[in-house]
C-alpha cells in the first residue's frame, strides 16, 4: 500500500495517438495509490498537456484532503467535438488498457454521459467490476445520475463553514459566478439556509437584485446555464460589462464558471471577504495571494468542490454502502461529502489564521500523514 506522495512531477502521462484511428490528448496520472487513480475527461479545441497536468495534481489533492485512498488522473482530447462518435470511439480503443488497468476517467468540461457511455463501451469498461475488487450491485447511471447536486452541496457547507469561522451572523449577500448544476445547487442551498442571493452571472451576463428569486431563476435556466433574459423577474437588473459579477456588493462570492475567473488582471474589483471556489482552477495564484494580502479568505476548489470526484472515488474505492435504498444512499454520500468539507475548511481557515502565507500545503501535508 503506497499513500499518495507529493512528486515533482506525474507518476506518467500517456500520449493519445489514437488507435484504429487519430486522437490527438493526454492522460495524465498524478499519482497512484494501491493500483488506483480516476478524474474525468476534458474536450475542448485548446486543452493543453499542461492543463490535463494541473488538472491531475488537483484530483491527487481533492482525494488527499478527503482521504480517499486513490490517486489523481485526468484526461484531454483536442477537438471541437465535431464527430464525437468517432472520437470517443477511438478515445475508447486507445484508454481501454487503462481503463481495464485500474485508471478510471470520468467526465469534464466538453463531455456528456452520452460520450462516456461510447466511450466505456468501446473499450469494453463496466465500473462496476474490477479484478480484486467486490462488484458494484448497481450500474454507474444508478449510482451517480442521483447525485448530480453533491458538488454544489458541498460547495455550500464551505461557505457557510468558512462564514461561520469568521463568526459572522445574520443572512449574508451572494454572488454566484456561473448558473450551471454547480451554481444551481450552490445557490439554493444557501438561500435554504437564510442567506440572501444578490447575483448571478451566466455566460451572457450578470443579473442582480437586493434579493434574486433563486427558485424562479432556475426556472428560467436551461441545460447549459444560461438564463433567459427575456423572462426576468421584475425588479432584477442586468449587467452585460465585463466579469460585472465582481461589481455587485456582496459578503461572499461563488466562483462556478470558468478556470481563472479571478485573476490579476480584475481581482482589485473583488468586494466579498469570502471566496469559495466551486470551479477548478477557480483562480489564478496571483489572485489567491491578493486575495490573502487585502485579509480575505478563499477556500480552494480542492476542498470545496469535492462532491462530484469524491462520490465516484467513494463508489471505485467500493466505500459505499451499496446495500442502502436509493434515498438513503444519496444522504449517505451527502452527509460523507458535507463532513469532510466542513473538517477541511475549519482546519484550512485555523491554519491561515495561524500564519501567513498559503495555509494549503500544510493541510495537504497533515492529510498525507493521515493516509500512511
Ligand atoms: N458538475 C460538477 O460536479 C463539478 C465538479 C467539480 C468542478 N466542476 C467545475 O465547476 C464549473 C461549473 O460546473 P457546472 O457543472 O456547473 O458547469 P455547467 O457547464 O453546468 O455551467 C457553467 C456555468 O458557468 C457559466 N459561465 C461560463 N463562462 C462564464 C463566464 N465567463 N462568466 C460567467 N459565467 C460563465 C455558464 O453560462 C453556466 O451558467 C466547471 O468549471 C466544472 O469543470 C464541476
Amino acid at each position: 500500500m503506497t499513500a499518495p506522495h507529493d512528486p515533482q512531477g506525474p507518476a506518467f502521462t500517456v500520449h493519445l495517438g489514437g488507435s484504429g484511428g487519430t486522437v490527438k490528448g493526454w492522460v495524465v496520472v498524478d499519482s497512484l495509490v494501491d493500483g488506483l487513480a480516476m478524474g474525468g475527461t476534458r474536450m475542448t479545441p485548446g486543452v493543453t498537456e499542461e492543463e490535463v497536468a494541473g488538472l491531475a495534481r488537483d484530483m491527487t489533492e481533492k482525494f488527499t484532503l478527503a482521504g480517499l485512498r486513490i490517486g489523481g488522473a485526468k484526461a484531454g482530447i483536442v477537438s471541437d467535438g465535431s464527430d464525437r462518435e468517432r472520437t470517443f470511439r477511438t478515445f475508447g480503443r486507445t484508454v481501454k488498457p487503462l481503463l481495464h488497468g485500474g485508471i478510471h476517467l470520468g467526465i469534464d468540461m466538453g463531455v456528456t454521459p452520452a460520450d462516456r457511455a461510447v466511450f466505456f463501451e468501446e473499450a469494453g469498461y463496466d465500473p462496476r467490476y474490477r479484478l480484486g475488487a467486490p462488484d458494484m450491485p448497481i450500474d454507474w447511471r444508478t449510482y451517480y445520475e442521483p447525485l448530480i447536486d453533491c458538488t454544489g452541496h458541498g460547495v455550500g457547507v464551505a461557505a457557510v463553514t468558512a462564514l461561520e469561522g469568521g463568526h459572522r451572523t445574520g443572512p449574508a449577500r451572494v454572488v454566484v459566478q456561473g448558473f450551471g448544476a454547480v451554481g444551481r445547487a450552490v445557490a439554493r442551498f444557501l438561500e435554504d439556509r437564510g442567506h440572501v442571493v444578490v447575483g448571478i452571472a451566466d455566460v451572457q451576463g450578470t443579473v442582480s437584485a437586493d434579493r434574486l428569486p433563486v427558485a424562479d431563476l432556475v426556472e428560467i435556466t436551461d441545460e447549459f446555464g444560461r438564463i433567459d433574459h427575456s423572462r426576468l423577474p421584475q425588479g432584477v437588473t442586468v449587467s452585460t460589462a465585463p466579469d460585472a459579477w465582481l461589481d455587485v456588493d456582496a459578503d461572499l462570492l461563488v466562483l462556478a464558471a470558468q478556470k481563472y475567473a479571478l485573476n490579476d488582471e480584475n481581482v482589485h474589483r473583488l468586494r466579498a471577504a469570502l471566496v469559495v471556489e466551486g470551479a477548478n482552477l477557480a483562480s489564478t495564484a496571483e489572485a489567491k495571494e491578493k486575495v490573502a494580502a487585502a485579509g480575505g479568505v478563499l477556500v480552494p476548489g480542492v476542498i470545496a468542490n469535492i462532491g462530484g470526484a469524491g462520490s465516484a472515488a467513494l463508489a471505485v474505492t467500493r466505500i459505499v454502502p451499496f446495500e442502502l435504498s436509493d434515498a438513503a444512499r444519496k444522504d449517505w454520500v451527502f452527509d460523507w461529502v458535507a463532513e469532510r468539507v466542513r473538517r477541511n475548511t475549519r482546519d484550512l481557515l485555523d491554519i491561515a489564521a495561524s500564519r501567513a502565507g498559503n495555509p494549503l500545503p500544510e493541510l495537504l501535508d497533515a492529510r498525507r500523514k493521515e493516509l500512511r
